[in-house]
């Protein structure tokens, strides 16, 4: 054990108290449905097994196709959204209709993309594209992506028409960009002395299960005192500031925001590609405030694949909401008819925490230790006593200040969120250490029932704040999804 590493007395003492008084029981009496299958693994086989790889063109127009697609014999067309040119696999039933809506576009100005096909199937497959239309939005508990770009944005404008029109732009381009497709006109626009609409990066890339997940912070309601958009009164309350907590060392010029977006992707260059192109039709409306890079998943939606490892080694998302649980998303993420506001109903809360790790003393910390801290098994991730990852843990044969034990929804009155977090590294930090973390996302129903709780327990006792330092926060209110072409991001906050 590292000098680092060894818990102050006062500390342990006060775990120990706290541990105490929290109805900890054997885990075989909690009611949590440990490892239920999710259909993302047949949905997977069959996509792989009836799709081909054919390109196939319409209208001098080259339509890329998610796998699964051509299995459907679905197919979906953007007007104005120009089809990258991927050679993959999608059919071509409707598509037709696609040249003359990107003349349409071209004539009548940029991110006109609006679907008009039906949404790709539901798929885990890494090329293919998720639906982007429904009663919640995707990227919250669909199968969770390798890769993240998440951006925080400051709206600028405060011109509430122009926030409007950039919110009906946003959710055009996210249509079209999360099918496949090219924003607007595309990145090869027929007017050569025009920027193109699209920025190109994403030519030839298959959709790579791309999700767009759009929130809206406190300052869309209120700032500096002042209700710019008279939505002050439509503020949900569950969106509250959230408390400065204990160990927290937060920076401001990474945390906070307006309106968000969540670009969860398989390819690192679609989810960035997404961002920047939302970032520029936003220009002069908004302006990026932070954004966050991350890789290698640290939850998972998806319970019967392989659980992803952390940056400190562990399998990160072993006892997570799987996406097919509906009885425990209906319980813990979305919100429901009684909680109001009503614009809210079907959304969800997300809360960002840039998560530093203290990387090197990590890594001189003793194996035993590691994963005293944890109360799991590196290896295996099984729970202290237990052989399997997925057995129930028994919390009381972890230390009391274990992260599981503490983090368990019965040492919380029950807690549960849903987990969506990525590991980061951005570069070291002059001082030779890496700048290395988790980003942790959670979706919860309600904040002060979910993170507030669970975070003000973990800040105050667990033992992995030894390694961690929180330095980024933010919290939004995420709307319920869009449910057709017709609809936007946000239109039920505006109405
Ligand atoms: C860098 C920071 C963190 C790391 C490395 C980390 C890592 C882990 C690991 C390895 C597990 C066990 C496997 C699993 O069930 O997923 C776990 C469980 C969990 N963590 Fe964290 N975590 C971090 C921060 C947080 C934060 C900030 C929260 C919430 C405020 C949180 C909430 C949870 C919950 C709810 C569980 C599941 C507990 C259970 O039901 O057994 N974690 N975490």
């Amino acid at each position: 054990m590292t000098e680092s590493s060894k818990r102050k007395p006062s500390e342990t003492a006060e775990a120990a108290k706290t541990a105490e008084a929290t109805p900890d029981t054997d885990a075989t009496a909690t009611a949590e449905p440990a490892g239920t299958t999710s259909d993302a693994t047949s949905a997977e086989a069959a996509a792989s097994a009836t799709t081909s790889d054919a390109t196939a063109t319409a209208g001098g127009v080259t339509a890329p196709a998610a796998a699964g697609k051509a299995a459907t014999g679905k197919a979906e067309a953007t007007p104005g959204a120009a089809p990258r040119p991927a050679p993959s696999r999608r059919a071509l039933l409707g598509w037709g209709g696609a040249g003359l809506a990107l003349g349409a576009a071209a004539a009548g100005g940029t991110a006109a993309a609006l679907r008009v096909g039906d949404d790709a199937s539901p798929s885990a497959s890494t090329g293919d594209a998720v639906p982007f239309h429904g009663a919640h939005q995707a990227g919250i508990s669909t199968p969770v992506q390798d890769r993240l770009h998440f951006a925080s944005f400051d709206v600028t404008t405060t011109d509430r028409a122009a926030l409007i029109k950039l919110l009906q732009e946003w959710t055009a381009a996210a249509a079209a960009m999360t099918a496949g497709h090219e924003v607007g006109a595309g990145a090869i626009s027929a007017n050569e002395e025009l920027p193109p609409d699209d920025t190109g990066e994403a030519l030839g890339l298959k959709p790579s299960r791309l999700t767009l997940t759009f929130g809206v912070g406190p300052g869309l309601f209120e700032k500096d005192g002042k209700d710019r958009f008279g939505l002050k009164a439509r503020r949900p309350q569950a969106l509250i500031d959230l408390p400065v907590f204990p160990k927290d060392n937060l920076d401001p010029a990474r945390s906070g925001g307006d309106l968000c977006v969540q670009a969860c992707a398989d390819d690192p260059q679609v989810a960035v590609h997404a961002i920047r192109n939302l970032a520029r039709i936003g220009m002069g409306r908004v302006a990026i405030r932070w954004s966050q890079l991350g890789f290698g998943k640290t939850s998972s939606t998806t319970p019967d694949a392989q659980t992803p490892r952390n940056m400190m080694g562990f399998k990160d998302g072993t006892r997570n909401i799987a996406g097919d649980d509906t009885a425990r998303l209906d319980k813990h993420v979305w919100v429901g008819e009684k909680d109001g506001p009503d614009w809210m109903v079907g959304g969800s809360y997300l809360v960002a925490r840039r998560i530093r790790m203290h990387i090197e003393t990590w890594d001189r910390t003793s194996l035993a230790e590691q994963e005293d801290v944890f109360g799991r098994d590196k290896s295996e991730g099984a729970p202290v006593g237990k052989q399997r990852e997925h057995d129930e843990p028994l919390l009381k044969a972890m230390k009391p200040d274990a992260h599981v034990r503490l983090a368990h929804p019965d040492s919380n009155n029950g807690v549960t969120i849903l987990r969506r977090g990525y590991s980061f590294t951005d570069g070291t930090d002059g001082l030779g250490r890496l700048d290395a973390g988790l980003f942790f996302i959670a979706y919860q129903r309600d904040v002060r029932d979910g993170f507030v709780p669970l975070q003000t327990n973990l800040a105050r006792n667990d033992a992995l704040n030894e390694y961690i330092q929180h330095v980024g926060s933010a919290v939004f209110a995420v709307p319920p999804g869009v449910r057709d072409k017709g609809d936007w991001w946000g239109k039920t906050l505006f109405a």
